[in-house]
């Protein structure tokens, strides 16, 4: 594991984007996308690097890891919506290419199959992660088992609360949601992890520091072989090295 510890969220977006365009110079990446509000200016380094020239997505193949059940692709608090409008309206990315939980028709069938997609184009080379205050990745919150693949969760109270920032009212907050699951996650062949504030600092202390155990699910990810975790100073503030 390696973990970066930058002065600002300014230096965490140019510290991720060294990692993800590593990725862009293989024939055909495949990047596993979060949603939520850490990765967002890493997306908007990802869209200058594309106006400048710098990156082209053309063969790149994309898979979300999650979105809320019941919210049409068209709502704006929908990931799909958050996809579009943050990262994938901006650059020449293939809509063919562009995987994103559905959160709304046969969820039980896209649950099925979606981990079936990923294994047929080969596995994610990269995914990116964000992480809730409860350690979730994805939406896989405490106590789903490490074996899971894609499915439908419930919302922990603390998420809701959490994520009520970007709707109207916290009763407008989906309570379900379709992720990816935590083997899922786990089978992606590198991974990128991006937390910034205080309030991630108890969870990232537990993803490095804390027993392997699902009550904090990014625990598991000391057992990956290739994490980066990128945090600012408030989010690494309970590590040793910063004390
Ligand atoms: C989003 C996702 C979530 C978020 C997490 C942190 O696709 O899977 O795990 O990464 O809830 O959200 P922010 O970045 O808004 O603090």
């Amino acid at each position: 594991m390696k973990v970066i510890i930058c002065n600002d969220y300014d230096q965490i977006s140019k510290e991720a984007y060294k990692v993800v365009s590593e990725v862009f110079k293989m024939e055909k990446p495949i990047v596993g996308f979060a949603t939520g509000s850490s990765p967002i200016g890493l997306y908007k380094e990802l869209i200058s690097a594309y106006k400048s020239g710098e990156l082209d997505f053309s063969s790149l193949t994309t898979f979300n890891l999650d979105e809320y059940v019941g919210l049409d692709k068209s709502h704006v608090q929908s990931y799909n919506y958050f996809m579009m409008s943050n990262l994938f309206d901006h650059v020449n990315v293939n809509r063919e290419n562009v995987h994103i939980p559905s959160g709304t028709g046969d969820l039980d069938s896209f649950c099925r199959l979606y981990d079936h997609e990923i294994e047929k184009k080969g596995g994610i080379d990269l995914q990116i992660l964000g992480i809730g205050r409860n350690g979730h990745i994805g939406f896989n919150e405490p106590g789903v088992p490490f074996e899971s693949r894609t499915h439908i969760v419930n919302l922990d109270a603390d998420t809701i609360e959490a994520n009520s920032r970007f709707f109207d009212s916290i009763d407008d907050v989906p309570t379900k949601a379709v992720t990816m699951g935590i083997r899922t996650i786990m089978n992606a062949k590198s991974i990128v992890l991006i937390a910034n504030g205080e309030q991630k600092a108890q969870a990232i202390y537990n993803t490095i520091y804390g027993p392997v155990t699902t009550e904090c699910p990014s625990s598991i990810l000391q057992l990956h072989p290739d994490l980066t975790l990128i945090v600012d100073k408030e989010a690494a503030s309970l590590l040793p090295q910063q004390k």
